[in-house]
């Protein structure tokens, strides 16, 4: 996608270096990052420079590579990878991907494991790419249904960011509107904020201003009364872990989102590639939820009026927070699973008839 008429992925890998946009500096800095050792890779997922399932996911397979730079034994790319799926919990898509790496590593000789492991991680970067674009096809009809009945703009409310950034390019939840706004179908999206770290204000409404697509903010609780007053066509998020049967687990928020969609009959939909489900774990409260500093909730970091970034404390110095990443959306709310095989519905068996 584009950020000043450029065409971006969100990673890639040149002369032993990967490259990366370092998010935590948008949207007031665009900064493009190396990433020169396995150490980096795994700051950079915990620290939040790369963010997104699939692209912790991605980062973390580049990772595998840049600890076989450094070194190619077998213990130590072990010792890697399972540091790299420590870096962060809840998203399915890094183990996943570091499982993926190692089955194709085991057995491969030291003279070639490094183009065998650069090969893999581009392949899942590559299928990620085409996945969401696939994801954006058959999300596409969902919203030229809406279209075709409303004849007017639709709208659209989305959190936190699974927008291209969060993934190699397209994005899962904002593929279906950038293909909506490529066939020239009118969309508007309600952006939520997104708090603590406003993923939805910095990111997700920031690629759809590069992309010219209109958009507004809202506070985190402002999807409600926007519903009530039919205003909300539809929304669509994404998510860092579906089980197989259908619960969906997302940034924290999400389910709050879904109950007034299902209040309000706004069909609720979730877009996730299959490297987004997990097939192991049956109950939701399985799932690993991370919890990140309160630091996040209690200071806020912006620009000033010499466009210089500022981080300023905004509660009581006394006061506790807790700050809880995720959280599940049980599957009886959600309208719609959108995949790169088609859409289904969020329970076991549509997610069986379509990944058999
Ligand atoms: O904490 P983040 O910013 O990594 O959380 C991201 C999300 O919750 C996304 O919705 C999810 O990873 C899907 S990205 C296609």
């Amino acid at each position: 996608m584009r950020i000043q008429g450029k065409e971006y992925r969100t990673i890639w890998y040149e002369d032993k270096i990967v490259k990366i946009i370092d998010q935590t500096k948008l949207p007031h800095q665009f900064i493009i990052k190396d990433l020169k050792s396995v150490k980096d890779a795994i700051n950079a997922i915990k620290v939040m420079e790369v963010r997104g399932a699939p692209l912790i996911g991605a980062t973390a397979a580049y990772g595998i590579v840049l600890a076989i730079h450094e070194n190619n034994s077998q213990e130590f790319i072990s010792k890697c990878s399972e540091e790299l799926i420590k870096s962060r919990p809840t998203a399915i898509n890094l183990k996943w991907a570091v499982d993926r790496m190692m089955k194709k590593l085991s057995g491969i000789n030291s003279n070639q494991i490094l183009e065998v492991a650069l090969k893999e991680a581009k392949e899942i970067c590559d299928e990620d790419e085409r996945f969401c674009e696939d994801i954006g096809i058959n999300g596409l009809k969902i919203i030229e249904e809406i279209y075709n009945n409303k004849k007017n703009t639709v709208n659209i409310l989305t959190h936190c960011n699974a927008g291209w950034l969060a993934t190699i390019n397209w994005g899962t939840a904002t593929s279906p509107i950038y293909h909506a706004h490529k066939k020239g179908i009118p969309v508007h999206v309600w952006v939520d904020e997104t708090r603590p770290r406003n993923q939805g204000a910095n990111l997700t409404s920031y690629e759809l201003n590069e992309e010219e697509i209109p958009n507004t903010i809202i506070a985190d609780n402002t999807g409600g009364i926007l519903m009530q007053r039919g205003q909300v066509d539809m929304c669509i998020v994404g998510t860092d872990r579906t089980l197989s049967n259908g619960d969906v687990c997302n940034k924290i928020g999400t389910y709050l989102k879904a109950l007034a969609a299902h209040d309000n009959n706004v069909p609720f939909y979730v877009a996730l590639p299959s490297s987004t489900i997990d097939w192991n774990i049956e109950d939701a409260r399985d799932i690993p939820i991370e919890e990140r500093n309160s630091e996040e909730l209690s200071h806020v970091e912006g620009i000033d009026e010499n466009n210089e970034v500022k981080k300023v404390l905004i509660y009581p110095k006394k006061s506790k927070a807790m700050n809880l990443a995720f959280d599940v959306t049980p599957a009886k709310y959600v309208s719609g699973l959108i995949t790169e095989r088609g859409v289904c519905e969020a329970s076991t068996n549509g997610l069986k008839n379509l990944f058999k």
